[in-house]
């Protein structure tokens, strides 16, 4: 069988994932694979017509195109991100359409799931039969039950693509909002005082609904906040994945371009952060999936830490969960707090006035008392991870990240607990006959002892 690796590592062949698609050379030498470096090669891929051409006669001639790449910043590369954007902007579609289809991801299973999800929709957009996905950790080839698992992966997609079963679409067609957006002038400004906001969007990729969205809430406030255009600003590559900002948070690009600087002085120093982006495709553009994929010289800190974040969004979000998820999981990660997500999917201009003035005005009132919502199982699940790591495994790439994870309390592993563990002494004793009947008996009290005990003191409070 003829199989198209499209490899989505900005390292081309020095890649770990490519390290389990040589496993499937090897284990299964009467198939075929073709890898193509796409995240690598992508400038030549846009500006050299005829190797964009050959390519797509390649998956033309393909049984089966398999999506194999590293995880970035909840989904892939953006240089991956900007082929799939080419498929359509240059009207490729039908070259994929009806081919076998399935994703092979490496990771440390941080938001992998939310990768998968964009891969299996782009392919479902392109009526491809997706067959599955396989995510596996960095490390796994290593071991002989993952290696077996990897195998019966392929034997899978071999089996479907043999036997051409039919697939079923998981996710649904997006639907464009309709709105035709014209805003009126806001009555009432909201004053902003002493708090900085600034707005991050990419003109490169506007549509005109955001445009006048941008313009609406720019000009509810008595003071104009302002705007850092990626378009404008200077990036000079993507993140070539290289870890040279694992020891110390250097970047090969420092002092190359704007990123760090944008980072540092732009969003760093403001109270609120709002991110104006039309939707493309399943996500945003690559331009400012380049843009979120550089900041990884921060490796694996908190970006936003404290801020308040929203977002203005145009495009069909409410089709697309997975986007909405990676948006609350990435304000999470970042120890910011997601004020809320306005996008033109509103019947009529009036609603969208209202409800960009009412943004407007709750984050103005969230930065003022510095509100931070608890973390839903996105953020408090994605920081064990993080913790873990940091600790464990990566601790030798990413020195910087294990310092500050010490320095700000981040290493909080519930063993180091001085009260859990005294705890932990009576476990033996509460099994004994009588004291196991009393404490079956008092769970249920003793699960919100302490919780009865704040609510007293407060009503005590209150009286005095
Ligand atoms: C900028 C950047 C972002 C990353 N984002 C994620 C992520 O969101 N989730 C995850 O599990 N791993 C993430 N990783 C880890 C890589 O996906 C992982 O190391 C992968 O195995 C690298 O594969 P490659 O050598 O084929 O490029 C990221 C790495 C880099 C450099």
């Amino acid at each position: 069988m003829n199989i198209l690796v499209l490899n989505g590592s900005p390292k081309g062949d020095n890649s770990v994932t490519m390290t389990y698609i040589k496993h499937l050379e090897i284990v299964f030498p009467e198939h075929r694979f073709q890898i193509r470096n796409i995240a690598q090669a992508i400038h030549r891929l846009e500006k050299d017509d005829g190797k964009f051409d050959a390519l797509m006669n390649e998956v033309r001639e393909c049984e089966v195109v398999l999506w194999a790449f590293p995880l970035y910043f909840m989904l892939v590369h953006a240089n991956y991100k900007r082929f799939i954007e080419l498929i359509f902007e240059r009207n490729q579609e039908a070259v994929f359409s009806g081919k076998y289809a399935a994703s092979l991801s490496t990771s440390i299973h941080f938001y992998d799931h939310t990768a998968h999800n964009y891969i299996r929709g782009i392919s479902e957009d392109l009526r491809m039969n997706f067959v599955e996905s396989f995510s596996a950790e960095m490390q796994d080839l290593m071991v002989p039950s993952e290696r077996q698992n990897l195998r019966v992966f392929m034997e899978n997609i071999v089996d479907a693509c043999q036997k051409q079963v039919v697939t079923t679409r998981v996710f649904p067609k997006l639907s464009q909002p309709v709105l035709n957006y014209q805003p009126a002038t806001p009555q009432k400004l909201t004053e902003l005082g002493k708090l900085s906001l600034v707005i991050v969007t990419d003109s490169g990729s506007m549509s005109d609904n955001l445009k006048n969205m941008l313009e609406r809430f720019r000009s509810s406030f008595t003071k104009t906040p302002e705007v850092v255009d990626l378009t404008t600003i200077k990036i000079a590559g993507g993140c070539l994945g290289c870890m040279k900002c694992g020891m110390d948070n250097e970047c090969t690009y420092d002092g190359k371009d704007d990123v760090r600087t944008t980072y540092e002085e732009k969003l760093k120093k403001a109270d609120i952060v709002v991110f104006a982006l039309t939707m493309k495709d399943r996500y945003f553009s690559a331009r400012w999936k380049n843009f979120l994929d550089r900041r990884f010289y921060k490796t694996h800190q908190p970006g936003l830490p404290g801020k308040q974040i929203g977002y203005l969004i145009s495009g069909p979000l409410s089709y697309e969960q997975n986007l909405r998820q990676i948006l609350a999981a990435q304000a999470e990660t970042d120890q910011a707090n997601l004020v809320d997500i306005i996008t033109d999917e509103l019947t009529t201009s009036t609603d969208l006035d209202q409800a960009i003035s009412n943004f407007s005005e709750k984050l103005m009132r969230y930065a003022t008392i510095k509100v931070k919502k608890p973390k839903t199982f996105l953020g408090v699940g994605a920081a064990k991870i993080f913790r873990d790591e940091m600790w464990g495994d990566l601790r030798l790439i990413f020195q910087a990240d294990y310092r500050y994870y010490k320095k700000h309390g981040m290493m909080d592993f519930p063993q180091s607990k001085f009260s859990t563990r005294l705890m932990h002494l009576f476990v033996p004793f509460l099994r004994l006959g009588p004291v196991k009947k009393q404490v079956q008996d008092k769970t249920k009290d003793m699960m919100h002892r302490s919780q009865d005990l704040v609510n007293k003191q407060e009503q005590e409070k209150r009286k005095k």
